[in-house]
């Protein structure tokens, strides 16, 4: 079920024969929408990193599916000789498919083997996380993108259980650091999970690496729309979007001047799910939907 779908779609303000981008495509939900409000001149370039989306691609000429990661964006289009696009949705996160399939090993619900990568060709899982990082590395990854409140803790008790145990699997994972659970262990395990799936994704890289592409490839007036999940990705979205860089402030050239942003926001405060959609979709729960538009600067 697509997140936060009418919204998404009034705010690219589709142009029927304009070219889009999912950088997102999953089940495509969001896609589907976009290929309605197009004509037979439009196009729709779509981006998965997983191949298991592929399946989900509907056979429409106007459709093509890019099987990699959006952080080649730019080369991607280039490929496909498209020079400047009108509109960029990216849905971050995860799919209902890959949490749902056990053996993926991102859900807390299940136990599989410690995965969690979304492109299975992809080296390093969560496994490797877990066993291979240093206690420092580790608390990093807890504190920085878990948020986890004993991270140093939690890193320190892997450190000392995986001389022993294997963790390999999800269910071992969980009963070797079981001791050091503070607080509610279903929220406890997931920001942890949280945590490891940002590393084993690279998330926070890759969506600068998309946002900072996207404004060059942006047609003027074309409009860029993202749904966060948690606070890490939704400031950088913020701070891209009002400022042109990841800070909170906007940059200056040599001489203190600012310099102009490239990008108008269009949603001062993140757009979030209506009641309506929380009851019938609660894992919209978390999302936040920021847009902007590439304008001309002098
Ligand atoms: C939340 S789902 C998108 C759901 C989609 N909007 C729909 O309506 O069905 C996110 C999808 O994006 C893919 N994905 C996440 N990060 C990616 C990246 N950096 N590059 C390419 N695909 C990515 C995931 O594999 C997943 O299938």
């Amino acid at each position: 079920m697509p997140v936060l779908l009418k919204e998404v779609i009034d705010g690219l303000q589709i142009i029927p024969s304009g070219i889009y981008v999912d950088c997102t495509f999953g089940g495509g939900g969001h896609s589907k929408k976009i290929l309605e409000k197009l004509n037979q001149d439009g196009r729709l370039i779509v981006f998965d990193q997983d191949e298991d989306a592929k399946k989900n691609v509907p056979d429409d000429k106007r459709v093509t599916f890019v099987p990699h990661n959006f952080r080649h964006l730019q080369r991607f289009l280039r490929f496909h000789k498209i020079q400047k696009v009108n509109g960029i949705l990216a849905d971050l996160g995860i799919s209902s498919h890959q949490i749902n399939e056990a053996e993926r090993g991102f859900s807390t619900r299940f136990d599989a083997e410690m995965d969690m990568r979304m492109n299975q060709k992809d080296q390093k899982t969560a496994g490797d996380i877990v066993r291979n990082c240093s206690e420092a590395q580790l608390h990093k990854i807890f504190e920085q993108y878990g948020e986890v409140t004993n991270s140093k803790t939690l890193a320190k008790r892997i450190v000392e259980v995986r001389k022993t145990q294997s963790l390999n699997t999800i269910k071992g994972f969980k009963d070797a650091v079981y001791p050091v659970v503070k607080g509610n262990p279903e929220k406890y395990f997931a920001q942890v999970f949280q945590a490891l799936r940002i590393e084993v994704n690279d998330e926070l890289n890759v969506l600068k690496e998309l946002l900072a592409q996207s404004v060059a490839v942006l047609a003027e007036g074309g409009r860029i729309a993202v749904i966060t999940f948690h606070s890490l990705e939704d400031r950088l979205v913020k701070n891209f979007f009002k400022n042109g860089t990841f800070e909170n402030e906007a940059p200056k050239d040599l001489y203190g001047n600012a310099i102009e942003n490239e990008l108008k926001v269009i949603t001062k405060k993140p757009i979030i799910p209506s009641t309506e959609e929380l009851k019938v979709n609660p894992r919209s729960r978390s999302s936040k939907l920021r847009i902007a538009e590439k304008i001309k600067v002098s």
